[in-house]
């Protein structure tokens, strides 16, 4: 048997579960909105408007746990891209997804203590957290408060085009949690990275 590592401690487990919780309910709400006026809706719309204004506001709360932990944290280097052949460490990690892993091959980046994720891992995780989460949580922002949203921006309602882009970005989320979900499943069997994430150890 290999040896277990601890790889999500507290503090990340009770941050991850809460994201995963409070993003299924803004998907759901935000769904359930943008659908609101063709008639029938499985959730009133009021009631989709205030969980989705309670979630988002959470999540930033819960966003900024994250960030700032992360930055003072061993995490937070997990999180670290490194300065030189990333794109070639990331190439082969896309070759052993695409042909090595049917061959069975050895994992070319295995796990350990000072490498948790590897490098798609790593970009896909520092573009929804670094990128995605930090402009819907702006663009969500300016939708709550459009006092502070621009009125105009090239001759189209700013409000429109935050809203545009929010929705977009939701949309990108989406896809990346549904990749999420499949790549946490190509673990030792298929439920053990799932089992990691609620014990801790990998
Ligand atoms: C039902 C929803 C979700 C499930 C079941 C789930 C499952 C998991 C599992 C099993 C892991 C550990 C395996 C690994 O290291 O990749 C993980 C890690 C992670 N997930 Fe999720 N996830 C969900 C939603 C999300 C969402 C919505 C986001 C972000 C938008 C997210 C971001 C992350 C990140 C950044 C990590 C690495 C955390 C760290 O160790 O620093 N997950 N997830």
């Amino acid at each position: 048997m290999k040896e277990k590592i601890y790889l999500y401690p507290v503090w990340v487990r009770v941050w991850h579960w809460l994201n995963a919780l409070l993003f299924l309910l803004l998907v759901a709400t935000g769904l359930s909105m943008q659908y609101a006026s063709q008639g029938s809706h499985l959730i009133p719309f009021k009631f989709s408007v205030t969980v989705h204004n309670i979630s988002g506001i959470i999540l930033i709360v819960n966003f900024l746990f994250f960030a700032f932990a992360n930055s003072f944290t061993w995490n937070g280097k997990y999180y670290k891209i490194p300065r030189k052949g990333y794109a070639k460490m990331l190439w082969k990690q896309i070759l052993y997804y695409s042909w090595g892993i049917f061959k069975k091959e050895a994992k070319p980046f295995p796990i350990t203590q000072e490498r948790k994720f590897n490098p798609l891992q790593q970009f896909s995780y520092i573009i929804a957290m670094y990128i995605l989460i930090p402009l819907i949580i702006i663009s969500g922002v300016g939708l709550l408060f459009p006092e502070i949203t621009l009125t105009v921006l090239f001759g189209k309602s700013g409000i429109w085009l935050t809203d545009l882009f929010h929705q977009f970005l939701g949309f990108f989320l989406t896809i990346f949690w549904l990749i999420h979900l499949y790549f946490c499943t190509i673990g030792k069997t298929a439920t053990s990275n799932f089992k990691s994430m609620v014990d801790g150890w990998h």
